[in-house]
């Protein structure tokens, strides 16, 4: 690694075929028409590496790694801790996860172990120093790929015991949790901390101090677990980089806390294209969104572990990609920070659950087929790209998005208990600055937002006081601040703020919270413009809140209900800087039209022109991508794109390829 260049490549289960040796043997030939330069390998190989207890056999491991490294063939070597052989399972029960009904788990499927048991520690522990000593020093071992998708929780009481120490560590006396879980709620003071149980659909459901620590508890756990893989691994190899595959809009884990432990943040990316009724500009958007927010996990460049070469099998339904969209679904990757572009899978299996699932090479096996020519053209375009492998982003806009806040607020029994659609409303502000070519990150509140422009906290339910300070220094020093309704409303244990809210923030924003109103899906509420002449109405939905205004100036008011006149949307300037504050959530065109002027007014934007629906840009380091989501011709920047074409334009050179 080091030198610039992409990756490109993916999972591949060469356990699967070890019986048919022309097939593998065809693989390390089609692997270098596709130019794939890497490959994860081992990811469920467990069965196979350690076939008895302590009997291991890596050979058939090491001659493939052998033949990859031959043909200049990289390997992300995983261990193979997400599925476990049945002799584990049948010799010890215990390694078996429990669910939140206090039921232990059958052996089957994968990812279903408990990550405290030690004995699934130890076997994890030893089948990974057996990989790290034979191919530790392998020079085509670039990265190592720590389990797989790691996500679930175990309530057995092995978990229940390691979470009361938990709980023990983080608060040191039960009088401090009693006050912090506001315990004294439905007669619930704890007085031996043996009392305290993880939340179940037969018990604890009410104590949101409790369940919002047992979430903290499982990304603990979880990350304590990775760790002890790492630490295996590390100490027979001293040089080894780490990744761990994570996935689209999980909250599961707060992934934000495994980010300083990671040299390389990766995921997996499977997008619904040409899903019936969503634009696939909306679909590449979701995309965009996660791309960006796990560049923002180190500020770096990251890896699209995962994605399908056609279609996947697990969708409701399962589209294949049209042609062309392979090409700008991993362009888009690199737009948004990619430096490796991989795939699931390489060879389709025969059997079992993935069978339909795409992959580079089908069952007919043929180089001729639509997602291995598609794949191969890729892989070219990639390598005529590498100049940009490495290339850094701009710090411009930030999303606070932070999970604890979120698991919270959703947590909690409130105005919407029919659903808040966080994504949602998160999606509005970033749809519209994406689209206006604004370069955004995500931090959460433990986040540095000292070297942004733009922040904006959508439904910062949770608002901690160091962060507050962040916010208020923020705006001082002439930042703008971007806050929605149901913001700042209750401390880290989940206990409401006493006082004005939104908590430590109404002088920032010139005003106070009065209440906040539940909408029915379908019910809206009328607002309309306070000056701006021809300005359109708008409609508030979800939920409306009602507030008063100390300095703050109205740009929106409620014109409807008995809060007609309380402020919708309102501007107020602190320090050297000003803050919009938006009640309610709008249409789509209310965000594009708000982010259209901070944009102007705050970034140099290389789009001067609004881009027409369906094309979508992207800054990386010098460069522009303007990609055409749409199976039409498209013009932009200047340039025809064909359909779910990309253009990209070298800022400095005006250099300009097309794709
Ligand atoms: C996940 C897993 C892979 C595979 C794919 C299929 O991302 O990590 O092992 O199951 O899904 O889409
Ligand atoms: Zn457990």
């Amino acid at each position: 690694m080091g030198e610039r260049r992409f990756y490109h490549g993916g999972d591949y289960n060469p356990e699967q075929w070890l019986k048919m040796p022309e097939i593998l043997n065809k693989d390390l030939e089609l692997m270098e028409k596709a130019r794939v330069n890497i490959v994860t390998l081992g990811v469920f190989s467990w069965s196979m590496l350690e076939p008895e207890e302590g009997k291991y056999d890596l050979d058939w491991l090491a001659d493939i790694i052998d033949k990859l490294y031959a043909r200049g063939i990289s390997v992300d070597l995983a261990t193979p801790s997400a599925a476990k052989p049945a002799w584990l399972a049948q010799k010890y029960p215990e390694v078996l996860r429990v669910g939140a009904n206090r039921v232990r788990e059958k052996y089957g499927n994968r990812h279903s172990h408990c990550y405290t048991s030690p004995v699934y520690r130890e076997k994890v522990r030893a089948v990974d120093q057996a990989l790290a000593r034979r191919f530790g020093a392998h020079p085509g071992v670039v990265m190592w790929h720590i389990s797989n998708e790691l996500g679930g929780e175990c309530h057995c009481e092995l978990c229940q015991n390691a979470f009361r120490e938990w709980l023990r560590g983080r608060y040191g006396s039960l009088d401090k949790l009693n006050e912090a879980w506001n315990s004294a709620f439905w007669s619930h003071i704890y007085s031996d901390w043996s009392q305290i149980e993880s939340p179940a659909p037969h018990g604890e459901g009410a104590m949101h101090g409790l369940i919002l620590d047992w979430k903290r508890f499982v990304t603990q756990r979880t990350l304590d677990f990775y760790r002890m893989e790492r630490d295996a691994v590390r100490e027979l190899v001293p040089g080894a980089k780490f990744t761990v595959n994570m996935m689209y809009r999980f909250d599961g884990l707060d992934y934000y806390k495994f980010a300083p432990g990671l040299d390389m943040i990766s995921w997996d990316d499977y997008p619904t294209w040409h899903k019936a009724g969503e634009s696939d500009e909306e679909i590449a958007l979701k995309s965009s969104m996660m791309h960006d927010f796990f560049y923002s996990l180190k500020g770096q460049p990251f890896w699209m572990m995962e994605s399908s070469p056609s279609m996947t099998n697990w969708q409701p339904v399962s589209k294949v990609k049209k042609p062309g969209v392979q090409m700008l679904s991993g362009l888009n990757a690199v737009a948004h920070g990619a430096d490796a572009v991989m795939y699931f899978q390489w060879r389709q299996s025969r059997g079992a659950v993935e069978k339909f699932h795409g992959a580079v090479v089908g069952h007919d096996g043929r180089e001729d087929s639509r997602p291995f020519r598609e794949t191969a053209e890729l892989g070219k375009a990639l390598e005529a790209l590498s100049p940009i492998a490495g290339a850094l982003r701009a710090k411009e806009a930030a999303i606070v998005y932070d999970v604890e806040s979120k698991w919270a607020m959703e947590g909690a029994q409130g105005p919407r208990n029919i659903g808040l659609g966080y994504w949602d409303e998160v999606m509005l502000h970033y749809r519209a600055l994406q689209k206006r070519a604004v370069t955004v990150d995500f931090v959460n509140e433990d986040g540095d937002i000292s070297g942004y422009k733009l922040v904006v906290c959508p439904m910062l339910y949770m608002l901690r006081e160091d962060f507050c300070e962040k916010l208020r220094a923020f705006v001082a020093g002439g930042g703008t601040l971007v806050l929605t309704y149901w913001s700042g409303v209750a401390d880290e244990t989940d206990l409401c703020r006493l006082g004005d809210t939104p908590y430590g923030l109404t002088d920032v924003l010139g005003l106070r919270r009065l209440e906040i109103d539940g909408m029915y899906d379908g019910e809206t509420r009328r607002c309309v413009p306070v000056s701006a002449e021809n300005a359109p109405e708008a409609f508030g939905r979800v939920l409306c809140e009602v507030a008063e205004v100390s300095t703050a100036k109205p740009l929106y008011k409620y014109a409807e209900d008995y809060f007609k006149g309380a402020p919708a949307a309102a501007v107020n300037f602190f320090g050297n800087g000003r803050t919009y504050y938006l009640a309610t959530r709008f249409e789509p065109g209310f965000y594009s039209e708000l982010y259209a002027k901070l944009a102007a007014d705050l970034f140099d934007s290389p789009i001067k022109q609004p881009l027409p629906e369906g094309v979508l840009p992207a800054k990386r380091g010098d460069w522009l991508f303007v990609q055409n989501t749409t199976g039409e011709e498209a013009e932009a920047m200047d340039a025809k794109l064909p359909p779910y074409g990309t253009l990209i334009l070298n800022l400095k050179t005006g250099e300009r390829l097309i794709y």
